[in-house]
């Protein structure tokens, strides 16, 4: 017995070695951690249960058999973060670059179905060299296998990948079906092909950084959600990131205690909108202001800030906050903007997060390169998304809210629940000047009588009460009180239950 013990010791310790002590040695040094602390820094001390560390490769070709490492490049299992169950992998580079085998995949969609049957989110580190050259087309099942997987997890459990290293070639389409893409400055890289591919095809030279690092993806593409400057970090906001999120779409997410009463007023609010109508102001500074704690977890901080979207508590509860931000293009929605929101909310909306609407939009960007680039069908998504989704939703209108625009920002004809407006609301089908050179094209050489017309115009419906007189605004508000009405009407819709018609899916216009 002691001797079975013993041999089983030694295979384990095997196993938590991984390629080995060099490699492991040149992951530090590449200022990078291995797969087995990675998981250490993610989950709760001493919580990890690892699954199939004996797995090994099955392939005999280019002297793969002499070259076995118990568990094949990916430990995986499941854990807690703060006290939740989560499902992990975690590509260890040390093994075959982490590459990806037949087994090392067949370890990967064991815990995405074990995920799925007891609703519990799926965190991939990644950190390879992508598919297991020696295997060849064993090696592309593998990936296959593990993509619909991700497919059909998609809003059942909560899928975030974390890219540490390497991740190219198709590699790259499992987290790009995942819900959040998180990177770690310098050390990763996502793209289809490599800068030598991209050499001869196009003759463009461009660096791995610039063709897929963290900031190309987190600034540029929009691929990546956030970017960090270290694993450590990369693991520490990915653990709260998903405090915000519930285990699968069965459960609401779940409820941290505050000591930030509803009740607290906001004095300063009430002078946050500026006199001057075409003065911006930070939108974050009113989001901070309302939300528990002041604590905001943005999501794509960096791409199209027009557009500020993340989670935030209010009496303990998650919400999605989607806010148009007037320091950026005034706050207009864009091709970017709209496809940055629109996949928030539904996100949101596929994990029974209400949604917190912000808006002070003067409208669709206008130009060629936004109707060249399809505007029509990206700010459709937008639209589509806040029409189809069936969570809480309570808007909140602080200044502009201008013509296709105001319908689209979760509007009271698009379902919004509640749907509240600051006395400094302009609610139109466009701006006063805009609107009097086209109604008074004929006055527009007489100055005088033109101020006069917009003087009127801006009287008669620059203003939240020819809305709320139909019953599009459920109410005028105080600014100072605005925490404590949007918690009241959480409150309100916490049992809410609406339901779209039966279908097989929808056609969102992508
Ligand atoms: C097998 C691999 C490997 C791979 C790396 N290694 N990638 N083994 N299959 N795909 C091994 C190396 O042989 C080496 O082994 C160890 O991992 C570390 O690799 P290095 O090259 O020394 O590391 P580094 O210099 O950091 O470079 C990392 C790298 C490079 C950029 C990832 O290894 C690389 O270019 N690898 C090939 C990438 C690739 O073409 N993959 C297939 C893409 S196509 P030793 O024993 O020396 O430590 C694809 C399709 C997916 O993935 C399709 C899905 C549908």
């Amino acid at each position: 017995m002691q001797e079975i013990i013993r041999q089983l010791e030694e295979k384990r310790a095997a196993a938590r070695l991984g390629g080995g002590q060099r490699r492991i040695d040149a992951q530090h040094a590449k200022g990078k951690l291995t797969a087995r602390e990675r998981i250490e820094l993610l989950l709760d001390e001493g919580s990890f249960e690892e699954w199939d560390m004996f797995v090994e490769h099955r392939c005999n070709d280019f002297g793969m058999s002499e070259q076995t490492v118990p568990g094949d490049g990916v430990v995986t299992g499941y854990g807690t973060i703060n006290g939740r169950l989560v499902f992990v992998f975690s590509q260890d580079f040390s093994v075959f670059g982490g590459s990806l085998s037949e087994s090392h995949a067949e370890k990967i969609c064991k815990v995405m179905d074990q995920a799925m049957k007891v609703g519990a989110p799926v965190i991939g580190l990644n950190d390879s060299g992508g598919a297991r050259i020696q295997e060849g087309v064993a090696s592309l099942a593998g990936y296959a296998e593990v993509f619909q997987r991700n497919v059909m997890a998609s809003g059942v459990v909560p899928q975030l990948s974390v890219i540490m290293g390497p991740c190219a070639g198709g590699a790259v389409y499992s987290p790009a079906m995942t819900d959040f893409i998180v990177m770690v400055k310098d050390t990763s890289y996502m793209f289809v092909t490599g800068p030598e591919v991209v050499k001869t095809v196009t003759q463009e030279t461009v660096t791995q950084e610039e063709l897929g690092g963290a900031v190309t993806h987190t600034t540029k593409s929009s691929v990546a959600d956030l970017a960090y400057e270290n694993d450590v970090a990369a693991l520490e906001q990915t653990r709260r990131l998903f405090d915000f999120l519930p285990a699968s779409n069965r459960e609401r997410p779940p409820e941290r205690p505050t000591s930030d009463t509803i009740e607290r007023v906001e004095m300063s609010l009430d002078t946050l909108i500026p006199t001057d109508p075409l003065k911006p102001y930070d939108m974050k500074e009113l989001i901070e202001k309302v939300v528990d704690e002041g604590d905001f977890f943005e999501i794509q901080p960096d791409f199209a800030k027009n557009i500020v979207v993340g989670f935030a508590r209010v009496d303990g509860a998650p919400v999605g906050i989607v806010a148009n931000q007037p320091m950026v293009l005034a706050g207009c929605l864009d091709i970017d903007s709209s496809r940055k929101g629109a996949r928030f909310v539904r996100f949101c909306d596929c994990f029974n997060i209400p949604i917190v609407t912000f808006v002070d939009v003067p409208g669709f960007l206008p130009g060629t390169a936004q109707e060249y680039g399809g505007i029509i069908k990206h700010g459709a998504k937008l639209l589509f998304a806040y029409a189809e989704a069936t969570v809480p939703k309570v808007t909140v209108i602080t200044r502009k809210a201008y013509g296709g625009a105001y319908d689209v920002m979760s509007s009271k004809h698009l379902r919004g629940d509640v749907n509240f407006a600051w006395p400094t609301a302009e609610i139109a089908v466009m701006g006063p000047k805009g609107a009097v050179e086209i109604i008074f094209r004929s006055e527009i050489g007489d100055s005088e009588k033109i101020e006069e017309r917009t003087e009127e115009y801006r009287t008669k419906f620059a203003n939240p009460f020819i809305a709320g007189h139909r019953g599009f605004i459920d109410d005028v508000i105080m600014p100072h009180n605005t925490r404590w009405r949007i918690a009241k009407s959480l409150a309100m819709l916490r049992d809410k239950e609406l339901e779209n018609p039966w279908k097989k899916h929808s056609n969102i216009p992508l």
